[in-house]
């Protein structure tokens, strides 16, 4: 497949050094041949998909290349990643529209511009490797406010979080991402002691700093400060009730015989995703007797050993599909 990644990564990187900074990095697509396969782009002839995470996009491009009739929505709710993709995509301008939204206004959004159905929707969330780079504070070694907002005109950074929420809700959030109890609670404390001392965390490296001084653990291979991270990228994004309502728009919008496909890249996504989809694989109603969806994947597909070595940010990926069938 002839993604033009090394096209892109030139033009973005002269941008950059135009703009006096460096080091920006595209996001590689995860999962392609088989998130192709299951939405059976090649087998649709003349459809339209909606990707509805299109981020800088990576599995919109492949989708276009794999089918020269089919048509793609793509939805993202970073203005900037989808101006990366604008470009990225000009050459198939003529079949796709990027809309900037959130995936949970799918179905209103795929009516602004004209579509009721679709032959198969896509999800890939997460933070893409180019916001990693875009110093928001997503990446432990930015030496810049923790911000970790997906839409920049979101109200809520995660530095509105450390300086807002007490030291109980922080720890409940650093457990529901999975931190030890123990771990949590030394660690709200410490950010609160902290932000009662100096006035708050200046920077993502600093937090990164703190918790790996709270945990008493340096090195390894999964950085100490990885759960915390996350709990603040999940709260300040609302990751998982986007998550779980992006499927529900999707498995609305798709026609009679169309293909849901959803990558995640942690537990918390993957069980909301197969909770979500085995909502609808059961009669909705009473006195129903067929359900909406059939499952595809009844675990979960995981990256080929190729894949992994070639993208280790693809390791932890997991496919799961479904198909409408009413
Ligand atoms: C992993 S990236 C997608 C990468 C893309 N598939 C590619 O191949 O380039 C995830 C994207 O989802 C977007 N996103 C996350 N939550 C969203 C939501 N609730 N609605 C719309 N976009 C969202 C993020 O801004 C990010 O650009």
């Amino acid at each position: 497949m002839a993604i033009d990644l090394q096209w892109l990564q030139r033009v973005l990187e002269r941008r950059k050094r135009e703009a006096g900074e460096t080091g920006v990095r595209l996001h590689p697509p995860a999962m392609v041949k088989e998130v192709l396969e299951f939405l059976r782009v090649k087998e649709v002839g003349k459809g339209v998909f909606v990707d509805m995470t299109v981020g800088t996009g990576g599995h919109t491009l492949a989708i276009l290349q794999a089918n020269p009739k089919v048509e793609v929505i793509g939805i993202d709710k970073d203005a900037e990643s989808l101006e990366v993709a604008a470009e990225r995509l000009a050459d198939y301008a003529d079949r796709v529209t990027l809309i900037y939204g959130d995936m949970r206004d799918t179905r209103r959004l795929l009516q602004q511009v004209g579509i009721d159905r679709v032959d198969g929707c896509l999800i890939d969330p997460g933070p893409s490797l180019w916001q990693m780079d875009s110093k928001r504070g997503f990446s432990f070694l930015d030496d810049t406010p923790l911000d970790m907002r997906m839409d920049r005109s979101a109200q809520i950074t995660a530095q509105t979080l450390l300086q807002t929420l007490s030291s109980e809700e922080l720890e409940r959030l650093f457990v529901q991402a999975g931190e030890r109890r123990s771990d949590a609670r030394r660690i709200a404390q410490a950010i609160v002691r902290e932000r009662n001392r100096s006035g708050g965390i200046p920077t993502a490296k600093a937090l990164a700093e703190l918790v790996a001084e709270v945990k008493g653990v340096r090195g390894g291979r999964i950085h100490p400060a990885t759960k915390v991270f996350l709990a603040l990228r999940i709260a300040v994004n609302e990751e998982i009730d986007a998550l779980k309502g992006g499927i529900i728009e999707g498995v609305h919008v798709l026609k009679r015989g169309g293909r849901f496909v959803v990558l995640t890249y942690q537990s918390l996504e993957d069980k909301v995703v197969k909770e979500t989809f085995a909502s609808f694989a059961q009669p909705l109603k009473e006195g129903e007797n067929r359900p909406l969806i059939r499952i595809l994947t009844k675990d979960p597909i995981r990256p080929s050993y190729q894949e992994r070595q070639q993208n280790p940010r693809a390791r932890s990926c997991k496919l799961r599909a479904a198909e409408r069938v009413r």
